[in-house]
């Protein structure tokens, strides 16, 4: 049984008279993270003038005292705040409330698309042509890529990597494997799971080789050529892939700012009786907006009265600057949703460690499947992930990296304001590594992009995200990059975009990439 860490079983009110009166009221049994509660009620004193700025904050230790947490709980709240721009670190000295006004970032969205469904036939796979320009052009030196949604390394995996191989040697090379993978990293991911609101068993879960794995074996036991099935419009464009491959008909249900639009998907459930829902209800790709617990509950209804399985991505799990509701899968009673992550995006993806959680029947026929494609997972990678996740590197990491990617997200968000037209709208993500921008309808996303590959910065189109490349113009932006490369490739496409917006103007010629190996024409894919 999987155990549920709780701090304590009552709420806590606590004085902290260290320079300032901070009254800090904990939910223990709330969802929403701990760190987060600490965040918010310091920026709501800062805000409301109960700390002053100037004023020093409790120093780590006296306030994870205090509180009764852990002081990695504090050290996130603060990096948090830090990032928000409503603390500053003094080195040696500690925190202080901010001199400077939290910065002035529009966190409003507009996005609003228009809600047209996209049906389309068995189709031709084209996963090799979007993908390959993408990783190509993240070896060209110079380039800006907002189109690769990776995060920058952790510095220190190297160390873990040689300590976990330093083990003992034997068993890592010449593993007595099962297909399911290490169990060690399987109880590890159970506990993590258990932060995300998900209680599962060690044994429901798979490790995979990436989320891809875990997609093409959730979508090779659910769907059979010809059959329908939902998808969000737009969506990842490696699981349209495997779909295409399938020979699958695929129904596209558009995107509204809060999730897939819940009316027309159940028209189509009714209409078209499909055989899977494929869903990223949190930090989704490519618009990074995460669903309410609400909009899970009337999916996860939906499914159970037409009775269709639902494929839950959560590649982005992890990364998140808010509070953010419990998976789908932590709904589901009836073995109907089937779950998949990856430490791709929050690791390395070249590790090629994911993971899937699959209940009832449904475990013995994936693993089987699992066994057939490729015996079982690299025993060498799943000990490193293992290895990272036993030295407590790893939650030190995703501290580090949610606060570097808020401080990024918010740079973005400026930078979009200065210099994108006012006619523009995005999405404003709460954690993630991209965000979602849509173009007006007649603009020619495929000339801006060749003239912005001309200058370095390199776009991913959003028509690759739509199944049969229909939908609006649109692009993905990632903000996984340092301010520099964020002003001056922003600026960059904010211009040709002023350029072009009421000019009007038909498209260019496909661009060619050029590899040592092949030329690869970017139509209107990623590139
Ligand atoms: C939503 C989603 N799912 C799955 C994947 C596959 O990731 P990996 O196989 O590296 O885990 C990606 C990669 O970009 C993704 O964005």
């Amino acid at each position: 049984m999987v155990e549920i860490v709780y701090i304590a079983s009552i709420d806590d009110y606590l004085v902290i008279d260290e320079c300032a009166k901070m009254k800090i009221l904990l939910e223990r049994q709330s969802p929403k993270p701990i760190y987060l509660q600490i965040r918010d009620r310091i920026s709501h004193l800062i805000k409301y003038g109960a700390l002053k700025s100037g004023d020093r904050l409790p120093s780590i230790r006296s306030l994870a005292e205090s509180l009764q947490v852990n002081k990695l709980t504090i050290i996130e709240a603060y990096n948090v705040l830090e990032a928000d721009g409503i603390v500053s670190a003094r080195q040696g000295s500690g925190y202080f409330a901010s001199s400077i006004s939290p910065k002035s970032t529009n966190l409003e969205s507009k996005f609003a698309p228009a809600q047209n469904v996209i049906i389309t036939k068995p189709g031709k796979c084209s996963f090799y042509e979007m993908y390959t320009p993408l990783v190509q052009a993240q070896t060209q030196p110079g380039m800006i890529n907002f189109g690769y949604g990776y995060p920058h390394p952790p510095k220190d995996i190297n160390l873990i990597a040689r300590r976990a191989l330093r083990q003992d040697d034997a068993d890592i090379f010449f593993p007595h494997e099962m297909p399911q993978g290490q169990l060690t990293l399987c109880r590890q991911i159970a506990q993590m799971l258990v932060h995300q609101g998900l209680e599962v068993f060690p044994e429901d879960l798979i490790i995979t080789n990436g989320s891809q794995q875990g997609l093409s074996l959730a979508m090779n036991y659910y769907v059979q050529p010809g059959d329908w099935v939902i998808v969000e419009a737009p969506t990842y464009y490696g699981a349209i892939s495997i779909l295409e491959n399938l020979g699958a008909k695929i129904i596209g249900i558009p995107m509204t700012a809060e999730g897939m639009n819940l009316d027309l998907l159940e028209q189509y459930l009714h209409s078209h009786r499909p055989k899977l829902i494929y869903t990223i209800s949190t930090f989704h790709n490519p618009t990074g907006l995460t669903t309410t617990q609400n909009h899970r509950q009337e999916l996860l209804a939906l499914a159970e009265k037409y009775e269709c399985p639902i494929l839950e991505d959560n590649a982005y799990e992890g990364i998140n600057f808010d509070a953010v509701p419990a998976p789908i899968k932590a709904l589901d009673k009836n073995n109907l949703v089937t779950y998949l992550s990856t430490f791709s995006k929050t690791l390395m993806p070249g590790l090629r460690v994911g993971y899937m959680v699959v209940t009832g029947k449904h475990y013995q026929a994936i693993i089987e499947q699992k066994l057939l494609h490729d015996l079982h997972t690299s025993s060498i990678s799943q000990t490193i992930v293992s290895e990272y996740l036993a030295s407590g590197h790893y939650r030190r990491h995703l501290s580090r990296l949610r606060t570097d990617n808020l401080q990024s997200r918010n740079i973005m968000l400026q930078a979009l304001e200065r210099y994108f037209p006012e006619e523009i709208r995005w999405t404003v993500p709460t954690g993630g590594l991209f965000l979602w921008v849509q173009l007006p309808d007649d603009i020619p996303i495929g000339t801006i992009r060749n003239e912005a590959f001309a200058e370095n910065v390199y776009l991913a189109c959003g028509s690759a995200f739509f199944p049969d490349k229909q939908g609006y113009p649109a692009m993905r932006l990632t903000f996984c990059l340092s301010p520099e490369e964020i002003e001056q490739g922003i600026s960059i496409v904010g211009r040709l975009l002023k350029k072009y917006i009421s000019r009007g103007c038909v498209d260019t010629e496909p661009l060619v990439v050029k590899h040592h190996r092949f030329e690869i024409k970017l139509h209107t894919a990623l590139g």
